[in-house]
C-alpha cells in the first residue's frame, strides 16, 4: 500500500512543478545544443545515441523533482530509477529526439510526466527549439503556451475519412524492428493522405492533440517517450489506444482524432498482423 498522499499531490500542482523541472531542462538543453555532438554514446544499436546533455538534463530534472518531493518515484531515459513511498512517480524524457538534437534539427522536446498510483495525472511537453509548452492535466485539458502569444486550449482535429487522414509514426532503433516498421508505412502510405516522421514521439503526440496531424502510431516506444504526449493528446480529445484491447504504448501508441479513430485502428491491426 502507498504512504498516505501529500496535501499537493493534486495533478495541477504536479503539473506547476513539472513545467518549472522541464523550464529549467529545456534552458540547459538549449544552451548544450552547440556542443551537442563532443560528447556522444550509443545505447541499443549505433544509431540509438545518448548525448552528455541527456545525461545533464535527466540530472537536473531529477534534482528539481525530488528535491521538492523527497519521497516520490522517478524513471528516466538515462538511468533514473527510484521506487518511492508517496504514490507519485515522475516519469521523464530529458530530451526526446535525441538524433533531431545532435543534427540541429529543430524538433526535440523535454517530456515530463507525473503519475499518481500509475496513472499518469498531469504531463508536460516543452518544443526547446520553438519553446512551445505542451501541457495537460487529467480532466483539466490540453494546453498550448507559446512565446509571445495567449496560452491556447487543443483540440484534436476532425478528417472526413482515412483517405484524408494525415499520420505521424516513427521507427525504433534496431535495423530488423525498422525493416518491419518500414514495410507497414509502405502498406499504410496509399491508403492515408500522406505520412510524417519528426523524430520525437512527445512532439507527435502534441501535433495529434494541436491538429497538426491526424493520428499517430508507434510500436516499442519506452514509458518516458509517452508518458506526458498521451495525457496531452487524450485530454485534447484524441483516442488514445493500444491495440488489441491492451495499454496505450504496451506495445503500441495509437492516438487518433475519433472521427477516424476506429477505422485507423482496425487499420493499423490489419497491418500489423
Ligand atoms: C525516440 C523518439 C523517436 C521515436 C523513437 C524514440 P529518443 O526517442 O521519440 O521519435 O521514433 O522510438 O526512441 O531516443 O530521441 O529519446
Ligand atoms: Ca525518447
Amino acid at each position: 500500500m502507498n504512504a498516505p498522499g501529500r496535501a499537493d499531490d493534486t495533478p495541477s500542482q504536479l503539473l506547476a512543478l513539472a513545467v518549472a523541472a522541464a523550464r529549467e531542462a529545456a534552458d540547459l538543453v538549449a544552451r548544450g545544443r552547440d556542443g551537442a555532438g563532443e560528447h556522444v554514446g550509443t545505447k541499443s544499436s549505433p544509431v540509438d545515441v545518448v548525448t552528455a546533455v541527456d545525461a545533464a538534463s535527466e540530472a537536473l530534472l531529477v534534482d528539481r523533482l525530488l528535491g521538492a518531493r523527497p519521497d516520490d518515484g522517478v524513471l528516466g531515459e538515462e538511468g533514473a530509477s527510484r521506487e518511492g513511498t508517496s504514490g507519485v512517480r515522475w516519469v521523464v524524457d530529458p530530451i526526446d529526439g535525441t538524433v533531431n538534437f545532435l543534427y540541429g534539427v529543430p524538433a526535440y522536446a523535454v517530456s515530463v510526466a507525473a503519475e499518481v498510483d500509475g496513472v499518469v495525472r498531469a504531463g508536460v511537453v516543452l518544443d526547446v527549439a520553438t519553446g512551445e509548452l505542451f501541457t495537460a492535466t487529467s480532466g483539466g485539458g490540453a494546453w498550448l503556451t507559446a512565446p509571445g502569444r495567449p496560452e491556447l486550449r487543443l483540440a484534436v482535429s476532425g478528417p472526413s475519412s482515412l483517405e484524408l487522414t494525415l499520420v505521424a509514426t516513427g521507427f525504433g532503433y534496431r535495423a530488423e524492428q525498422r525493416a518491419a516498421q518500414g514495410q507497414v508505412v509502405a502498406r499504410l502510405l496509399p491508403r492515408v493522405r500522406d505520412i510524417r516522421r519528426f523524430g520525437s514521439a512527445a512532439l507527435d503526440l502534441c501535433a495529434v492533440a494541436a491538429g497538426r496531424v491526424d493520428a499517430y502510431y508507434e510500436l516499442g516506444l519506452n514509458p518516458w517517450d509517452h508518458a506526458a504526449g498521451a495525457l496531452v493528446a487524450a485530454e485534447a480529445g484524441a483516442v488514445v489506444s493500444g491495440l488489441g484491447g491492451a495499454a496505450p504504448g504496451e506495445p503500441m501508441m495509437i492516438a487518433a482524432a475519433p472521427t477516424v479513430a476506429a477505422e485507423f485502428l482496425d487499420l493499423v491491426e490489419e497491418l500489423h498482423r
